[in-house]
């Protein structure tokens, strides 16, 4: 199938990044659409593990042109970094281009998430202090500046000269010093020099290799239950990491072929916010470790938690899953019986249906079903009669529960340790 889009199903880090990795081997194009550096993709490929945050994943296969796409938000020193460490592990890689229209992070960005956070007090987010929601908000306010004005440096000065002044005002009113345009313009100056050769009308370039036939993978960053509009507002990023949100920066909607969901086999959450299964004492700490349950951009402890299928089958239903991928099942060998969540109480009433209001969400009390665990070392095997009975009704409850096709398992970190079920519903 040409189109393929990969999204986290619920809050993110549901290890995305090594599929992605996976499947680009059939890819010509892998396309991030939106956040920025609040993203951690790892991928452990040649004997190196790989952290990406603003490169799409795909770019280790030299035959694939990545490409940040409009609907990011970049930070030129983040991305020229990430270049230069992926290069020195891996010299040959594929192309790599910057949407033009994709906007760009600067310091203030950071100085503002920090100061917004800290003026919500105890109803904080827990952002990545990468000054995503604050470029986010330029952008809808529309006094962003995009790539295409960023490294053309008449307009940058011009345009930066604008931004600041009115920056200036709003830190004067927090009592906050204010920024000075030169520093700043020296430094970026020359991240805009390097940038330069990078930067296109690559989202143009994409529609054009979608209408040519080719395969391109669409690469969700974050998780679908953090999207501003359908995830638990206001503990959200402030992007759209839906299946939808890649149609609104150039995938025509009827050229979307496959949907794929990534979820976890238990459930993460990284940042405040309800999360109805999660665990807490010294399960929850094992199990944190076995999974390595750790932030790849901030190194934050994950929470974790129960797989909560009330929120994945709401996402099947949100994102148009055609297939399910399971990852991190390896991890739950040696836990003993496992549960999934099938309804939350809220109140008196026994629900299915995931809540819109945050505020229900956060009386939520999990009803969950215990299923059959598993022990032993999953990484050999290579379909899915060769899983533990127990890892074999866990993907077939999901199924059954979700009414979705489990398509992918992951049972270790590297590219081998993929149960492929059906190639059909991929790329
Ligand atoms: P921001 O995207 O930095 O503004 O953070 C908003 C919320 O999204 C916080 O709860 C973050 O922890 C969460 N978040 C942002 N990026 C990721 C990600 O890549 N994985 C998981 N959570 C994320």
């Amino acid at each position: 199938m040409p189109t393929l889009v990969i999204i986290g199903a619920l809050w993110g880090d549901e290890a995305k990044g090594k599929l992605v990795d996976v499947l680009a081997s059939d890819a010509d194009y892998v396309v991030r659409y939106s956040g920025g550096n609040n993203a951690g993709h790892t991928v452990q490929a040649a004997g190196h593990t790989f952290k990406f945050h603003l490169i799409p994943s795909g770019v280790l296969h030299k035959n694939v042109t990545a490409v940040l796409g409009a609907g990011m938000v970049v930070c030129p020193k983040a991305f020229l970094d990430e270049l230069e460490t992926t290069k020195q592990k891996s010299p040959e890689l594929g192309r790599i281009l910057i949407s033009s229209a994709a906007h760009v992070v600067f310091p203030y960005h950071r100085t503002l998430d920090a100061l917004e956070e800290e003026n919500r007090g105890e109803g904080k987010i827990g952002t990545t202090s990468r000054g995503i929601g604050p470029a986010y908000q330029d952008k809808v306010a529309r006094v962003g500046i995009r790539m295409c004005e960023f490294v053309d440096p008449e307009r940058f000065r011009a345009r930066l000269c604008e931004v600041v002044e009115y920056k200036n005002r709003v830190l004067d009113m927090h009592g906050k010093p204010g920024i000075s345009i030169e520093p700043i313009i020296e430094e970026y100056s020359a991240y805009a020099d390097k940038l330069r050769p990078f930067v296109c009308d690559a989202d143009f370039e994409v529609n054009r290799a979608i209408h040519a036939g080719k395969r391109v993978i669409f690469e969700g960053a974050q998780g679908a239950m953090l999207d501003l509009d359908l995830g638990t507002y206001p503990f959200v990023t402030s992007s759209h990491p839906t299946a939808g949100g890649a149609c609104l920066v150039g995938l025509p909607p009827k050229k979307v072929d496959n949907v794929l969901g990534v979820c976890v086999a238990y459930t993460t959450r990284v940042g405040s916010g309800p999360f109805p299964t999660e665990l807490s004492g010294e399960f929850a700490d094992r199990l944190r470790i076995a999974g390595n349950e750790f932030g790849t951009s901030t190194g934050r402890p994950r929470r974790v938690g129960w797989l909560d299928l009330v929120a994945l089958r709401h996402s099947c239903l949100m994102n148009g899953f055609t297939s399910l991928a399971v990852t991190r099942v390896d991890v739950l060998s040696g836990f003993g019986s496992i549960k999934a969540c099938v309804g939350y109480k809220i109140g008196d009433e026994v629900t299915t249906e995931f809540p819109a209001d945050t505020a229900l969400l956060s009386r939520a009390e999990p009803q969950f079903e215990t299923l059959e665990g598993w022990d032993g070392d999953l990484s050999a095997c290579k379909s899915t009669n060769e899983l533990p009975s127990g890892a074999r009704g866990l993907i077939e409850f999901i199924e059954r529960y979700t009414g979705v096709p489990v398509s992918l398992v992951s049972v270790g970190p590297n590219r081998e340790e993929t149960i492929v079920r059906d190639r059909g519903l991929l790329i």
